[in-house]
């Protein structure tokens, strides 16, 4: 898929179709004026005779025009004008788009973003069309083996912008089309099945996003050198797996190379049966989105290094399996983690951040000045906060407001959740330095503060995303999320 910035003034381009916004019981947009003018009037005629409110996701073709630039023009309902902003915006372009693609135009331009959405600059506004679009018109690779339905024809859309805003314009389709890049990675990773995404198959992937970008670097390490490293925690979850577990570390440079990187460390569980702790069978099949946050580092980066963004940022992947066998981790089984600290592992069910754990500590030979973790980690975050906003966690007030702040600008929205003491004693062992779980109240704060123990001396947070990097039901499947909140938090100076 391809975008371009179009100046206002120089629009009169021929196209398949032209989408033009209107607000609920609203008069003409100067945009849709000009569109409307362009075609002798068939827009203001239409909305005399009523066919259509604007209601917000609304979408109205009117075809068979005889003037004008536009072989088709394409309604779409704004919804009220007082509540008019970034979210019935992106809804518009979501639904143009899906529309547009059951059709046979190949081409568009868009007039949303010519008008201002309060809320939102240029740059915004672009990033967010070129996001909106690319996401509708993503389709699984998947392996049904009958007939598919034919791909959408849309591959190229002009976003018209008020001239003086071009060049800002042209900085929201450059992140945009990074950010859509790095969303689109994160999902054919997430999506994939457990038996085809194993750590050597994320192993392989590492590989390959380093030959696509000379500005990333990867390196893997295998069962044997993670066990030199000393992650006895983190090699306590592979135990009862037969694919071999992977530490994977990705490396983009596009700093000075005196700049300091930030961490971001992606659990890579590639499928969780809970292990000795086994779950139910309903909704297992999910577990294989147990290395979304993995999915994520990888997301984050392509996009980065699509953006060329001037910053260091190191991907740090622990990645295996939990599975049950003979030899198995089983409840009540001592592991000691690479900082040396000894765990009683009370139930392999809590996995994520047995591993997590590792690489936090192995994140420290980088010096970050930042690390954040992104994780499914826990059932209770998908509780306490539902499938819309991830949890962000952090002793430090400026690292978790900037990550928030990020999530509200890229429309990936995050929720501080607290980390304190009171917590963390709930995780005392009588026979190690700490469990691996407490009880069933707080769980996703728990979890974090049993985290929090490993990050001494670093500034962290840590993103529960369990709630938000896949729906279920009938959508099932990778939201792509949190590429965006990373990837802006990043550009904005982490
Ligand atoms: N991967 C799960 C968390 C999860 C649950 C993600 C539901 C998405 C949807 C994690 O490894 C896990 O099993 N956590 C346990 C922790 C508990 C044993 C303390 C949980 O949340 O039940
Ligand atoms: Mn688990
Ligand atoms: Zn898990």
């Amino acid at each position: 898929m391809q975008f371009q910035v179009i100046k206002a003034g120089s629009a009169r381009q021929r196209t398949a179709c032209a989408i033009v916004g209107i607000h609920e019981n609203a008069t003409l947009s100067e945009a849709a004026k000009r569109v409307d003018r362009a075609a002798g009037g068939s827009v203001s005629r239409l909305l005399r005779r009523g066919d259509f409110s604007g209601r917000s996701t609304e979408v109205f073709p009117v075809t068979a025009l005889r003037r004008g630039p536009a072989e088709r023009i394409l309604l779409v309902g704004l919804g009220p004008k007082s509540s008019y902003g970034r979210k019935p915006y992106r809804r518009a372009v979501f639904a143009a788009t899906q529309w547009l693609a059951r059709t046979g135009c190949a081409n568009a331009v868009s007039w949303l973003a010519a008008d201002p959405v309060p809320g939102l600059d240029a740059s915004y506004a672009v990033r967010h069309a070129v996001e909106s679009v690319s996401n509708a018109l993503y389709r699984i690779n998947d392996l049904k083996s009958g007939k598919k339905p034919p791909l959408p024809r849309l591959s190229r859309l002009g976003i018209v912008v008020a001239d003086p805003e071009a060049d800002a314009a042209a900085r929201g389709l450059r992140d945009g089309n990074g950010i859509a890049a790095g969303m689109a990675r994160m999902k054919d990773l997430a999506n994939l099945p457990g038996n085809v995404c194993t750590p050597r198959y994320l192993a392989e992937a590492a590989r390959a996003l380093a030959k696509e970008h000379k500005s990333v670097r990867a390196q893997v390490l295998d069962e044997r050198e993670i066990r030199k490293l000393g992650m006895g925690s983190f090699l306590s979850v592979t135990r009862g797996s037969d694919e071999p577990p992977r530490l994977i570390v990705l490396e983009y440079r596009g700093g000075e190379k005196d700049q300091a990187p930030v961490a971001l460390v992606g659990k890579g569980i590639t499928f969780d049966t809970g292990g000795i702790s086994l779950k139910q069978p309903p909704g297992m099949d999910e577990m294989k989105f147990d290395m979304s946050g993995a999915a994520s580092v990888f997301g984050a980066l392509k996009a980065l290094a699509t953006i060329a963004a001037p910053i260091n940022v190191v991907g740090i992947i622990p990645t295996c399996e939990n599975m049950p066998s003979g030899r198995a981790t089983k409840p009540g089984d001592i592991v000691t983690s690479m900082a040396g600290k000894t765990i009683e592992v009370l139930n392999t069910d809590a996995e994520g951040r047995l591993i997590l754990c590792d690489g936090i500590t192995y994140s420290r030979r980088f010096k970050p000045r930042a690390v954040v973790d992104i994780a499914t980690l826990t059932g209770a975050i998908v509780v306490a906060l539902g499938a819309h906003y991830c949890g962000v966690f952090s002793p430090d007030d400026k690292l978790a407001a900037a990550l928030a702040a990020a999530g509200e600008r890229a429309d990936d929205r995050a929720w501080r959740m607290p980390v304190a003491e009171e917590y963390s004693e709930l995780l005392k062992s009588n026979f190690a330095d700490l469990a691996n779980v407490a009880g069933r109240e707080g769980g996703a704060i728990t979890a974090a503060c049993f985290l929090w123990k490993f990050t001494e001396g670093l500034t962290w947070a840590h993103l529960d995303v369990a709630g938000s990097a896949y729906l279920t039901g009938t959508h099932k499947g990778s939201t792509g999320r949190p590429v965006p909140l990373l990837v802006d938090w990043l550009l904005h100076g982490a």
